[in-house]
């Protein structure tokens, strides 16, 4: 199970802080089971572990024997939670290389998550002539990066498989019954999944808008979602032995003391990308009303020879959060050499796993030093079931501290505001006022 250790920044909290937020956590734990806090309309992902819809399941493990047997390629078309933690998931689990690795799935090229015509022309030059399906997932069904990029992928679906045969290739994840997503779905007869109504967009990895790409990579997604069972169970417990208790009251101590910037620092490559799932979940989840930690992510060691400098010696308004994996995929040993040129034969036969944690306890010192707090996460290892466990962990986590710092963790009004803005620019029918307006602001 996850570990959470906070003596790296005990120094810092205030005296008894910790203690005192028991009471605090016990509501809110409390209010997530229950179903009476802030956004409670949208606490469905706190159970779904043990009460996901097995039916539903079954159907996407037949949709990505469909896929892999049908196709060479998987487009993954969405945007922030309809897209990050898939990508979390094939990077960790399979490898960030996994499209130029030899295997018997298919490539996945995630699309559908900017605005720019280079990004798409690549995936498009990519997948070639090459046989195709399309995953595109959005819970509102009406977001515009991913229904411009579903536009140019449905389109070229149907100029090489002809309308019936696109169908077969188009799997849809969106609302079970609105949107204009779920009205096209219908209309033209492709698979379909739902994103559950009490579950927000980053919160939904756990659901068909992340176990369907997972499951077509060849991701073992009855292992994922053991993994968060057991997190589900082992997290239930209602003091503070629990870590996802721990690592909310630590960042919120911490927050509390001026430190509001929290970094997550990560040692494997591989974990990149759940450390862009992270901060979407904490900085959407926290970040209103003008308060909440602002999530920020490293990669080490290349982040420590260069945003290294700013966290040890930079403004001190930050706090460092590092994540271990304590065994790795695979372990190689530093090679012989024959003259010693480098001055490195004390480390010849040792593994870069014990010199990655050398690298981890070296920089907590040094950043000790700097006056930088250090909150640990450890897992067991890298694999399905603690991707599941990291999964519900970080979201239990995430919801409490939501509920610790007052905020309603499952809202997100304020990614609203630039949509907008956009969309009058562009020229919507019904937005010509907006419009004015904004053209005004720009030319003044
Ligand atoms: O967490 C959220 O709700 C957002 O990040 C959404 O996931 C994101 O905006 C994509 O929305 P949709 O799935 O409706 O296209």
């Amino acid at each position: 199970m996850i570990k959470a250790d906070l003596s790296g920044g005990m120094s810092f909290f205030p005296k008894g802080g910790l203690e005192a937020l028991a009471p605090q956590l016990q509501t809110a734990h409390r209010a997530l089971l229950e179903g009476t806090g802030a956004g409670a309309e949208y606490t469905g992902w706190v159970e779904l572990p043990r009460r996901y819809d097995r039916e539903e399941f079954s159907r996407i493990q037949r949709a990505a024997e469909d896929i892999r047997t049908h196709s060479d390629a998987l487009v993954v078309i969405g945007i922030g939670g309809s897209y990050l933690g898939a990508r979390a998931a094939l990077e960790l689990l399979r490898s960030p290389y996994y499209n130029l690795k030899k295997k018997d799935t298919p490539d996945v090229f995630f699309a559908g998550n900017t605005l720019s015509g280079d990004a798409l022309g690549d995936i498009l030059e990519l997948l070639g002539d090459r046989d195709f399906s399309v995953n595109v997932i959005s819970k509102s069904g009406t977001t515009l990066e991913p229904a411009v990029a579903f536009r140019t992928f449905k389109d070229l679906l149907e100029r090489k498989y002809g309308r019936e045969g696109a169908k077969r290739r188009i799997f849809a994840t969106t609302d079970k019954s609105r949107g204009a997503l779920r009205t096209l779905a219908q209309e033209n007869g492709y698979t379909c999944f739902s994103v559950p109504d009490d579950i927000g967009g980053r919160y939904s990895v756990l659901t068909a808008v992340g176990l369907l790409p997972m499951a077509a990579s060849g991701i073992s997604t009855g292992m994922v979602m053991a993994g968060a069972e057991e997190a589900m169970e082992a997290l239930a417990a209602q003091n503070m032995e629990n870590p996802a208790w721990l690592y909310a009251a630590g960042r919120n101590l911490l927050y509390g003391q001026g430190k509001r910037i929290e970094v997550l620092a990560y040692f494997e490559p591989a974990f990149r990308f759940m450390g862009e799932w992270w901060k979407q979940l904490f900085g959407e989840s926290e970040g209103k009303g003008g308060r909440g930690i602002f999530p920020a992510s490293v990669e080490y060691t290349a982040d420590l020879h260069s945003m290294g400098q700013y966290i040890q010696d930079g403004e001190r308004g930050l706090f460092e959060t590092m994540v271990r994996f304590l065994k790795p995929r695979k372990d190689l040993s530093v090679a012989p050499e024959a003259t010693n040129a480098d001055g490195l034969d004390f480390l010849t036969g040792r593994g870069l796993q014990e010199i990655q944690e050398q690298a981890r306890l070296g920089t907590k010192i040094a950043h000790a030093d700097g006056g930088v707090p250090n909150l640990l996460l450890t897992a067991e290892e890298i694999s399905e079931r603690t991707f599941g466990q990291l999964v519900y962990f970080f979201e239990l986590s995430c919801g409490l501290s939501g509920y610790l710092l007052g905020v309603n963790p499952f809202d997100q009004p304020g990614v609203e505001a630039y949509k907008r803005n956009m969309m009058a620019l562009m020229g919507k029918p019904g937005t010509e006022r907006e419009r004015a307006e904004i053209n005004a602001r720009i030319a003044s």
